[in-house]
């Protein structure tokens, strides 16, 4: 008999609302306006049934959490429930006020955001030019106690400066620095061809990466999320669809990812409707692809089926329209030529390093609530 796992994370995405425009976000193409967001009952309800669910950390994001001002409400009623907090946020926004009312509330880390070492990196990436802000949060977040982690999307655009981006990390403070190559999804795949690094490019940052972990090994831990084009096998996407973790959008559906409400093809349920254990544990999108058994082959027949888990579904969707089907960055899908297609266009001698780039729409970032 199959036991249900039971999920250690969850992701609440307070709001799509944001004041970057990052090529990359991840975020759904359609976005949530301030109209659709749960409000704070809502999630207190949300959170009450997260911790019956087993769920030990609840990670606060967006959009950017901080333009509600009922994030402190949210915050402390983990704490009552006894689970970890975490504010992924661009930093813009936050104040020392806000963060000295974030901690009293309880808050335990924040994750800070950059999108490279300069105002201009950040305004081509993010449509932005408050690096300035960015370095005021950095500075914040550590004189309120937190420990700093910091995040940088890496693509063509900034892999070659992720020596100064680097430096720029280690002189604000950060403990933890998380270096994500970009995944292809909503915002992202539209860019692709302007995002997607060349093969010597990125050879020359995980060059960098190594040298530079080991002279910072003491002050500073690095992470680097592979860029999974250039992989023979996919990445074991979430340890598996619905096995470890669960996101709540602003507007109350559940999902297995961050990602899937991209895919179309599935309906989700809403914790408007239902209980979170129910939708965790029953609802019909959390078992289509829960376990081993949906597979089809390669996979189903393949020794890595319990290492990697089939790939990553949205990113099955994203590139083939179905979610069932094998993750096409695989070397033994039979899509895999979507892959290496990208890759040939990508390490074309003649190709320019910008082109069209489309930024993620505006939304509203009223501050507050
Ligand atoms: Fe993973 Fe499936 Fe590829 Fe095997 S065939 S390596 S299980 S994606
Ligand atoms: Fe959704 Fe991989 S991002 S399953």
């Amino acid at each position: 008999m199959n036991v249900t796992p039971q999920p250690y994370g969850l992701l609440a995405e307070v709001t799509h609302r944001c004041p970057l425009h990052c090529v990359y976000c991840s975020n759904p193409l359609a976005l949530l306006e301030r109209q659709d967001e749960l409000g704070v009952e809502d999630w207190l309800r949300v959170l009450g049934q997260a911790a019956d669910l087993g769920v030990l950390q609840v990670h606060l994001s967006g959009g950017e959490p901080l333009v509600r001002g009922d994030l402190e409400t949210l915050v402390a009623e983990c704490r009552r429930l006894g689970m970890y907090t975490n504010l992924i946020t661009s930093g813009l926004g936050l104040t020392e006020s806000r963060a000295e009312s974030l901690v009293a509330a309880g808050l335990n880390s924040a994750q800070l955001s950059i999108q490279g070492d300069t105002a201009e990196s950040t305004n081509l990436v993010a449509a932005s030019k408050r690096f300035d802000k960015k370095e005021a949060a950095a500075r914040i977040i550590r004189d309120a106690g937190l420990p700093l982690n910091m995040n940088v999307v890496l693509h063509r655009l900034n892999l070659s400066r992720l020596d100064a981006i680097i430096d720029v990390c280690a002189r604000w403070g950060a403990e933890r620095l998380e270096l994500a190559n970009t995944q292809y999804y909503g915002w992202a795949l539209r860019n692709r061809d302007q995002l997607m690094p060349g093969k010597a490019q990125l050879d020359d940052a995980v060059a960098v990466y190594q040298r530079r972990k080991a002279e910072l090994a003491e002050q500073m831990e690095m992470l680097w999320i592979l860029p999974d084009y250039y992989e023979p096998y996919p990445k074991p996407c979430m340890g598996g669809w619905a096995q470890t973790a669960l996101t709540v959008a602003p507007d109350g559906v559940v999902y297995p990812c961050p990602v899937a409400a991209e895919i179309t093809t599935m309906e989700f349920a809403s914790v408007r409707e239902h209980d979170l254990g129910w939708i965790w544990a029953k609802s019909p999108a959390f078992e289509a692809y829960r376990g081993t058994e949906w597979m089809p082959d390669p996979c189903r027949s393949c020794s890595r089926k319990e290492i990697d888990f089939g790939g990553c579904r949205c990113q099955a969707f994203a590139l083939t329209g179905d979610a069932g089907r094998t993750d096409p960055v695989c070397q033994h899908s039979p899509d895999h030529h979507l892959v290496t297609d990208a890759l040939v266009r990508a390490n074309q001698d003649d190709r320019g390093a910008d082109g069209q780039l489309v930024h993620r729409r505006p939304t509203v970032t009223t501050p507050g609530r």
